[in-house]
């Protein structure tokens, strides 16, 4: 049987086992692949255009395009063209340009980094509310947003019990706790009352939570994310200009599938991934000093090597960080040289603030 024949057709099919970076969808069916031009003596011209902020992505898709291509028969000289520019989100708004298509930055903050999982119960709230902390150890303004309004668990984690006020301008006014501006849920609603809201008003709160309040000059503000990848997820990261994410997840492989979902949802929106933590990632037994990997070994090391970002620390299963969670004061407040969960979130504070400048 003789071989296709090499045509632009036949090259665009091959194309189609090309996935974009983090999503299950091709480059063909994403409209990247601008012109196909094959000669009679097998020299192929590929033209892609491909907008992204984040270089990784033309990189990555050249190398499995050439890898791809290369391997068709009759394929003598190959080409790879790559148009790339920074999409749309990034060039300063025009008077013609939608208002609808800029996500809006927060009044006042200077960066604002996601802490998300995909799987709930990993520790994103715990690494929030620490992160936040060792920020402001290092000395920036921080702020700390609650964003998961079905369980909300900063009030607890911080200690505090006082209602948000508000401000002249009829905007929420954080409350102050060990350093931080705080705003979460738990501080409006009575610790009975379960928040009965669902789908599009859910949405509303969130969007409310992100443009209606006075921060009053941040460096750094965290988002806590609600677990999942879902609509309220989407709505955020679509709603707010973020500096990046921060992706928490155990060793275990069933949270980093849910973690690499948390990354795919940021990709979509072409926000930067600043790096994995993975928490709860082995226990020093208090009487023998031995170390015990519950959730198994390695794996945010390898996930984070995977998905090309820095794995910004390893946070162990640590009593002290339970019940300092539990008693409404982070153990990153402890001193560093005492706790080596304080010790371990000044060095990712201090990796992401010199990851996003000052
Ligand atoms: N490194 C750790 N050592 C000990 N306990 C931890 C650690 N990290 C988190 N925990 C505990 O695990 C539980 C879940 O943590 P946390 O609430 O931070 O997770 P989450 O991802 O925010 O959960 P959810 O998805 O429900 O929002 C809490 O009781 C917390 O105190
Ligand atoms: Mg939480």
């Amino acid at each position: 049987m003789s071989e296709p024949q090499l045509t632009p057709a036949l090259i665009r099919a091959a194309l189609t086992t090309v996935k974009y970076p983090g999503f299950s969808r091709d480059i063909v069916s994403f409209g990247l692949v601008k012109d196909i031009t094959v000669t009679e003596d097998g020299a192929v011209v590929i033209e892609l255009i491909i907008e992204s902020k984040n270089a990784d992505v033309p990189r990555y898709i050249y190398e499995n395009v050439m890898g791809t291509v290369k391997e068709l028969p009759g394929v003598k000289k190959l080409d790879v063209n790559i148009e790339h520019h920074a999409p749309k989100s990034t060039k300063q708004p025009t008077a013609n340009d939608d208002p609808a298509d800029w996500k809006s930055s927060v009044p006042g903050v200077k960066h604002v980094i996601a802490v998300a999982s995909g799987k709930g119960g990993v520790g994103k709230s715990t690494v929030s509310a620490n992160l936040a902390v060792a920020l402001s150890k290092l000395g920036y303004k921080t702020g700390l947003l609650d964003l998961d309004i079905y369980g909300p668990s900063m009030a607890l984690m911080f200690g505090t019990k006082e209602r948000p006020g508000c401000s002249e301008k009829e905007q929420f006014l954080p409350v102050e706790a060990h350093g931080i501006k705080l705003l979460s849920m738990g501080l409006m609603i009575d610790e009975a009352s379960p928040v009965a809201v669902r789908g599009p008003l859910a949405t509303r709160y969130v969007q409310q939570f992100l443009r209606d309040v006075e921060w009053g000059g941040l460096d750094f503000l965290i988002l806590d994310m609600p677990p999942g990848t879902g609509d309220i997820q989407l709505t955020i990261v679509q709603t707010v200009d973020l500096a990046g994410a921060v992706i928490v997840t155990t060793p275990q492989e069933v949270a980093l599938i849910d973690a690499r979902k948390a990354v795919g949802l940021f990709q979509r929106v072409e926000t930067p991934i600043l790096g994995l933590i993975e928490n709860m990632s082995y226990f020093v037994c208090p009487s023998d000093g031995l170390i015990y990997n519950i959730f198994g070994e390695g794996g945010g090391e390898r996930e984070a090597q995977k998905l090309g970002v820095p794995l910004l620390g390893r946070i162990p299963l640590d009593i002290q960080t339970r019940s300092c969670g539990d008693e409404g004061h982070p153990v990153a407040l402890e001193d560093p040289g005492k706790s080596m969960v304080a010790a371990a979130f000044e060095g990712v504070a201090s990796m992401l603030a010199s990851t996003l400048g000052e």
